[in-house]
């Protein structure tokens, strides 16, 4: 008999990549030699010791004990869709129950929108940097992520003739993710209703990725369709940052209200007919966050924006690098001037390597691999960010001097199919 050999692999595999954990297992190998790795790669801010509200835990429990351990309608239990949509309204979304749909997550959101609007070859507009969902879940289905350039040198704000190039016939979508992962930017509402214009005209939908909304440092954002009610736009979001309960997978999607949704709607309550549900007590503290105190927000969002100017100022600091200031959540994206040849992984890996702090490469998020970005996230407590920051001035300034004087040699782990 002959040798059994492995079980084939879809082709389509090689196309999912997710920078954010496949840089996990070059930590592993660090740990495993021997040196503490720390840990600011993930946008998580349970290990960093901020507790979920104990009333949304309550919520959970008390379902469970209830019973409510079955599973629930695919679209989600109807106090919970009810408490969205009325959020949805008072933030400025006109919008009623029966357009939203509870999912695992804003991820499972963005994926069901996604297979209900593009189809194998299609196109959809994703911002660069983007949060690398977006291109792993266009890579499963078979449909193009064509970027378009969001600018560092303006404050992380999408380039509107860019995107007005970049739409074509075969445009299914235009992301939009405000406030932005991984750039901490917030669009003002020029810019907001500038998007909306050009996709309006293009007779686009947008899918408003707005999990961040209600952190940034200036107060709550209006969420985007407020400035155009009836305009084509998909708005998402979950208690996973704002709520602190990343871990539970409870989110939902909201579908405008212009009728020229209404198929995408319906698409998208079949495909998540699929899936039964999401995880069934989660939902119930829905309705319970969305209606209760938020004091746990406005405290989570002072101490993120301490963190933010401590961020700013230590590293535009160091020679070499410069750091547009976030203006919500807890991702900053500083670039390293970096000497011809040398990439983005380059540094990142020697990074950990030599310090054991845990970044990952701007071209894990769709930027040209020489221009030096990183994404940093700032979670972790003040006093271990400053001595987090004074290793990276340090080990910045032994990388830089070695490699203006040595020449380059890459370490490449791009391609690593790690979940
Ligand atoms: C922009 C963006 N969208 C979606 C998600 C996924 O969030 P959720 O936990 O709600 O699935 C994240 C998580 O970091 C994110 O940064």
């Amino acid at each position: 008999m002959p040798a059994p050999s492995a079980v084939r692999v879809a082709a389509r595999v090689k196309g999912f990549t997710y920078a954010i954990r496949n840089i996990v297992a070059e930590a592993r190998k660090v740990e495993a030699a021997g040196t503490r790795v720390r840990y600011l790669n993930i946008g998580d801010p349970i290990p960093f010791g901020f507790r979920t509200p104990p009333h949304l835990i309550e919520a959970v429990a008390r379902a469970m004990r209830d019973g409510h351990n079955g599973y629930t309608a695919s679209v989600g239990i109807e106090p919970a869709r009810t408490a969205v949509a009325a959020d949805c309204t008072r933030r400025g979304m006109p919008v009623t129950a029966d357009r939203i749909v509870l999912t695992s997550g804003t991820s499972e959101g963005i994926e069901l929108a996604l297979g209900a609007l593009a189809d194998a070859g299609d196109e959809v507009l994703v911002p660069t940097p983007t949060y690398p969902l977006y291109t792993a879940v266009l890579a499963k289905i078979g449909a193009r992520a064509v970027f378009y350039r969001t600018d560092p040198a303006n404050h992380w704000l999408p380039d509107l003739d860019d995107i007005a190039r970049r739409l074509s016939p075969a445009t299914r979508a235009l992301v939009v993710i405000d406030p932005n992962n991984p750039t901490g930017a917030v669009y003002p509402e020029s810019t907001r209703r500038a998007l909306i214009d050009l996709a309006e005209r293009a007779g686009v939908p947008i899918l408003a990725d707005e999990v961040y909304s209600e952190l940034a440092y200036d107060g709550p954002l209006p969420l985007m369709a407020s400035l155009a009610p009836d305009a084509a736009i998909l708005s998402f979001s979950s208690l996973s940052k704002a709520y602190l309960a990343p871990g539970w997978r409870a989110g939902w999607l909201a579908v405008g209200r212009t009728p020229r949704l209404d198929d995408v709607l319906a698409a998208v309550k079949k495909l998540a007919d699929g899936r039964l549900c999401s995880p069934g007590p989660m939902q119930y503290a829905i309705e319970t966050a969305l209606t209760s105190d938020r004091s746990h927000t406005r405290e989570f969002v002072r101490e993120l924006q301490v963190r933010a100017d401590l961020t700013v100022s230590r590293l535009s600091g160091i020679p070499g690098i410069r750091c547009v200031a976030p203006r919500a959540a807890f991702y900053a994206m500083p670039q390293v001037v970096l000497p011809p040849g040398v990439t983005d992984e380059d540094y990142v890996l020697g990074l950990l390597r030599r310090t054991g702090i845990l970044c990952v490469y701007g071209s894990g998020f769709g930027l040209p691999a020489d221009q030096g970005f990183l994404r940093v996230v700032f979670l972790a407590s003040l006093d271990e960010l400053a001595a987090i920051y004074d290793d990276m001035a340090e080990f910045t300034r032994e990388f830089l001097a070695s490699h203006a004087a040595a020449g380059t040699a890459s370490s490449s782990i791009r391609g690593a199919t790690h979940p």
